[in-house]
């Protein structure tokens, strides 16, 4: 029976970089979780329609996801194809999206943020190429959601999750899918699998941390099972609700057992970690971490070694806080390399319409055009595709790429949890700054440029702007300023800094103490201890 249930607008549910983000308890209260499914169905409309749900398997995964149901067989949907046990990685998602060719897809994830009661939980709406909802549609929700009276949900017992198979709520029909299967053939399809099983089967040795998040099954599946190698490669395999307590955000600061054990001595070949949703990765060689921004460089360049890149690249993109190595990939492989804003979303355009192949970003997100999401075991593979091919070291990898290329030094700062007026007030001088700025002097840098990053989409024509203040300076460095827009606490500045060095001296130098006077002179420019109090970052990457 369906019923209609009368409620309130509920203040605040504006979806941000990446779908609807909030504490757990905000989705677990009266009508919240409902009034959203209500506005994104309202929106996006439903009848008849089929869509693809799952989620990362934290806390109230599982709850939300028998709400999420019941409200889709009350406004009429045809079907929903869910992952078994309500999971599905996001990469996955967005595949079995495109490959029923669904309508879009329900994603329930708050990505890399803590899962639990008191930790974090979030809702996003795919649309049917498989990617993030665009501006124009989430903001849509979000009006829609500022003037919603009720909502329709059906009354029913809960449906068997565990059960693959199909089964009927209402009219409307369940399909239970292994979560994996589909994404393993995927990737499949796009790497040497025979090549990676030699590798492993000589010896080669690797550690994938799935941080008790999502990636554990697929990691499973795919490492061990199809590709040989040794049982316990992937470690906290288990996604659990909480995490396992973990902060399933793969960076050095959270990772940071993976990175002790690459660090150690008994390092293994190689490690990798992902995040909650199984979207971002982590590349570690023994004993040298990889930036993301030189790890999509280190892809762009050598992906025609995998089959399912072996034609080349369309182009590559990547956004714009993230370093320009791929653009000296592209640059001599004679490809288009595009700088958007950051958020995945602004990928897809370029995807879909076949200008890029490749793309990245510097919070460690690494994907193709065989998703419209990022996709964290995809760059893993690749990377283990690479390794297989040319047998050497990431350390020997990352040292050629540099030789050739020249290396792009950089590294992130995050400043978390700042009071947010106190931000604003650290952005508003700093852009009211930029005008003046071209032709100073700061801390012994001269400023070629500054200004606040717009970006026109070159396919649709949308215009972006204020997406980061930039400060480049004289022989190729820069220093960006940016606000997080997926912290859940006050605001998370986040301070881009990028220093190129041609080679063939000064290669190897610790890119923190490369990257010194960069630090020294956006410290200087931006104010930071001045308007927030703060000196140390707490996240560097
Ligand atoms: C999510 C998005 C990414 C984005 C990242 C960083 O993971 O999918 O595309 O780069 O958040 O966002 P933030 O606004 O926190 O820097
Ligand atoms: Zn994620």
């Amino acid at each position: 029976m369906v019923t209609t249930v009368a409620t309130a607008p509920i203040a605040g549910q504006k979806p941000g970089t990446s779908g609807l983000r909030k504490k757990t308890r905000v989705f677990m209260g009266a009508h919240y979780l409902e009034n959203f499914i209500q506005a994104l169905f309202d929106t996006v409309g439903a009848a008849g329609k089929t869509f693809v749900l799952g989620g990362d398997g934290r806390y109230f995964n599982d709850r939300a996801a028998q709400v999420i149901l019941r409200m889709a067989a009350a406004n009429g949907a045809a079907k929903v194809i869910i992952g078994q046990g309500a999971l599905l990685s996001t990469p996955a998602a967005s595949h079995l999206i495109r490959l029923n060719q669904t309508d879009g897809g329900i994603i329930m994830s708050a990505s890399h943020n803590p899962g639990g009661p008191d930790a974090d939980f979030g809702v996003k709406f795919n649309m049917p190429n498989g990617g993030p909802a665009p501006e124009a549609v989430t903001e849509a929700i979000y009006a829609r959601s500022a003037e919603i009276s009720s909502y329709k949900i059906l009354e029913a017992a809960d449906v068997d999750l565990g059960r693959i198979g199909e089964t009927r709520l209402g009219a409307m029909m369940v399909e239970v899918v292994d979560p994996v299967a589909d994404y393993a053939d995927l990737m499949q399809s796009l790497f040497d699998f025979d090549a990676i099983r030699a590798l492993f089967a000589s010896g080669f040795a690797m550690r994938m941390d799935s941080m008790c998040a999502i990636t554990g099954p697929y990691a499973r599946e795919i490492l061990e099972n199809r590709l040989g190698a040794a049982p316990g490669t992937v470690t906290h395999a288990e996604p659990l609700p909480d995490f396992g307590g973990m902060h399933p955000d793969p960076n050095p600061t959270w990772a940071h057992e993976l990175m002790a054990e690459m660090m150690g001595e008994n390092a293994p070949d190689f490690g990798a970690a992902s995040d909650g949703d199984g979207d971002r990765n982590m590349v570690v060689g023994r004993g040298i971490y990889v930036s993301p921004s030189d790890s999509l460089a280190v892809l762009a360049a050598n992906a025609h070694l995998a089959p399912g890149y072996a034609a080349g690249l369309k182009g590559v993109a990547r956004s714009m806080p993230t370093s320009a190595a791929v653009d000296l990939v592209a640059k001599s492989l004679g490809l288009q390399a595009y700088e958007t804003p950051t958020g995945w979303k602004f990928f897809g355009n370029l995807l879909d319409a076949g200008r890029v192949t490749i793309c990245g970003e510097e919070s460690f997100g690494t994907g193709s055009d065989h998703v419209r999401e990022k996709d964290g075991l995809w760059a893993v593979l690749l990377w283990l595709n690479i390794l297989a091919l040319r047998r050497e070291s990431v350390a020997e990898i990352l040292s050629a790429h540099w030789a050739k290329f020249g290396r792009n030094y950089y590294s992130r700062h995050d400043f978390e949890a700042i009071d947010s007026a106190k931000a604003d007030a650290m952005f508003a001088s700093l852009r009211e700054a930029l005008p003046g700025l071209a032709g100073r002097e700061v801390a012994g840098l001269k400023i070629t440029t500054a200004d606040d990053f717009g970006y026109e989409d070159p396919v649709d024509g949308s215009v972006s702007r204020q997406q980061g203040l930039r400060l480049l300076f004289e022989g190729g460095s820069r220093a960006v300023f940016r606000l997080s827009g997926t912290g859940t606490e006050g605001a998370t500045l986040r301070l881009y800094v990028e220093r190129y060095v041609a080679g063939p001296e000064g290669l190897d130098e610790d890119p923190q103490a490369a990257l010194a006077p960069v630090i020294a002179a956006a410290h200087a420019l931006g104010a930071i201890e001045h308007f927030t109090g703060r000196v140390t970052p707490d996240v560097v990457t």
